[in-house]
């Protein structure tokens, strides 16, 4: 079977995020299912020495006033279709916004291209490859299934995933003409969301299949607090809607081979984890003390990551003896807000802002647990990153962080089965509370161990979702049985 990945970002060329991680792992891991995925990304910058070493493979004419081509191109185990228009895409900045953090103006115009670009190649525009089913990821690819639903010519089946709703793609009304989409369709019930062009409300519409990244979600995304106004369309789509877990690209998340670390190690041969951490402390200039653990952060700074909660809680934490290490950029008054904590607490606080790939590894390595007090987590990665790399998740009860963690409860322990410490509500009060009971089970070594080899031991590949995958995308292209959610 033959699928067209789209997608904004894709690890390792482009990352802001998660969906980077999951689009690369997740077109790679299908492939010994006998999916052949290509995965069709605009060529910015960061791809310019990958693109150079590409094939033209269509010359796809000119959009929103530039050339625009595809080329094809195998690279890190990937096969790529990039689209190159200059006009749109080679700028500096991250993939939506300027350098000062400005999103782009023409957002519309670069995304509607990237999905224009994918409807031609799913309706078979390309020489030799025609893709039996389209995978859209997130609202930068939101418009492709409605670009194949809307036009004239028959197109293949199109599954859109949401990575995050709260991203949804919205742009004055105007664009609607400049994106070449129907005026008829200009409406609640196709691509209009009250008033504004809606990417991902698009996609929602017009997609054969809806995923989402995790069941948690999946079912928080059918209210208010959650489906962000976008709940209505998904409630009336509640059939096709599946809720898929991420998993994790075993290969580049391995604490025994990973080359950004100071000292591999595994369940079995656990040692090297303190030389990782003594590393950290260094790079952080903290103190070491062996009293209390080291928690660490490596995240967007922003309200969703729930972080200015972390800033209330962190005198509970330091009255523990516990240490913070941050790595994380965004938002500019939690950026402050943790770069004045190290500057109270140089020897216990440390923090990093900025995006460092090498750096997050060795936090993995080197911390004894990591928190994640998200508000909402659609289905989170760096929790899954902690357990294979021994470093407890202490993660707030939702989205996907409920599906990934089992909380140290009593009976959790008792049975040995936790791999972790889960909080409810979502608050500062209650963060306090589950780094007390990370500091209580620290305090007991045996306990601690047997938490970290279980982490450690406990599945978070791809094997089983991407089954799933495959089971949905064969419903849709033969019209077999359809997955039951993830
Ligand atoms: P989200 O996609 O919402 O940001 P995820 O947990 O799914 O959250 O994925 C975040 C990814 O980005 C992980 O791979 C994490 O390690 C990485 N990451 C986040 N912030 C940084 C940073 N400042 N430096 C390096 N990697 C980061
Ligand atoms: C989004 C979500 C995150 C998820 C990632 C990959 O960025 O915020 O929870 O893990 O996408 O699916």
């Amino acid at each position: 079977m033959r699928v067209l990945f789209v997608a904004s970002e894709c690890a390792p060329f482009v990352k802001t995020g998660g969906l980077a991680d999951v689009v690369g792992a997740l077109s790679k891991a299908l492939a010994p299912l006998g999916v052949e995925v290509r995965v069709m990304l605009p060529a910015y910058p960061a791809l310019a020495e990958v693109l150079a070493t590409g094939e033209e493979v269509l010359n796809s004419g000119a959009f929103h006033g530039g050339p625009a081509r595809l080329v094809a191109v195998r690279a890190a185990g990937l096969d790529l279709l990039l689209l190159d228009a200059p006009h749109l895409f080679d700028r500096p900045g991250n993939p939506y916004a300027d350098s000062d953090g400005r999103d782009w103006s023409d957002n519309h115009l670069r995304f509607g291209a990237l999905s224009l670009a994918a409807a031609q190649v799913a309706r078979g525009e390309l020489d030799g490859w025609r893709p039996d089913l389209v995978h859209a990821h997130d609202w930068q690819a939101g418009l492709v299934p409605a670009y194949l639903r809307l036009g004239a010519k028959p197109a293949p089946p199109a599954v859109l995933t949401i990575h995050n709703i709260a991203f949804q793609g919205l742009f004055p009304a105007a664009a609607s003409a400049e994106l070449g989409l129907p005026e008829a369709a200009f409406n609640a019930d196709g691509y209009e969301y009250f008033g504004h062009v809606g990417f991902l409300k698009a996609g929602l519409v017009y997609a054969d299949r809806i995923t989402t990244v995790s069941p948690t979600y999946a079912n928080e995304l059918l209210s208010p607090d959650y489906g962000l106004g976008l709940e209505g369309v998904l409630a009336a789509r509640r059939s096709d809607l599946t809720g898929i877990l991420n998993g994790v690209d075993l290969a580049v998340w391995n604490p025994a081979t990973d080359p950004a670390i100071k000292a591999v190690y595994s369940s079995r041969a656990p040692k090297g984890k303190a030389a990782n951490k003594a590393t950290l402390e260094a790079r952080f200039g903290l103190m070491p003390r062996a009293d209390a653990p080291l928690f660490c952060v490596v995240s967007r700074l922003t309200r969703q990551k729930g972080l200015d909660l972390l800033l209330e809680a962190l005198p509970r934490l330091r009255a523990r003896g516990a240490r913070l290490v941050v790595l994380g950029a965004g938002e500019a008054d939690l950026q402050t807000g943790f770069l004045e904590a190290t500057r109270r607490d140089p020897g216990s606080v440390g923090v990093v802002i900025g995006y460092d790939e090498p750096l997050s590894h060795l936090m993995q390595a080197g911390s004894d647990a990591i928190l994640i007090p998200s508000r909402f987590e659609p289905c989170g990665l760096t929790q899954l990153y902690g357990l294979r790399y021994g470093t407890l998740p202490v993660v707030a009860r939702t989205g996907g962080l409920a599906d990934t963690v089992v909380d140290a409860n009593d009976a959790a322990l008792a049975a040995g089965c936790a791999t972790g410490f889960q909080f409810a509500p979502v608050t500062a009060a209650a963060l306090g509370d589950a780094i007390d009971r990370v500091c209580d089970v620290y305090a007991n070594a045996p306990a601690w161990r047997s938490m970290i080899r279980r982490a450690m031991r406990h599945p978070v590949g791809w094997d089983r979702s991407v089954a799933t995958y495959v089971a949905l995308y064969r419903s849709l292209v033969d019209g077999a049985e359809p997955p039951v959610d993830g």
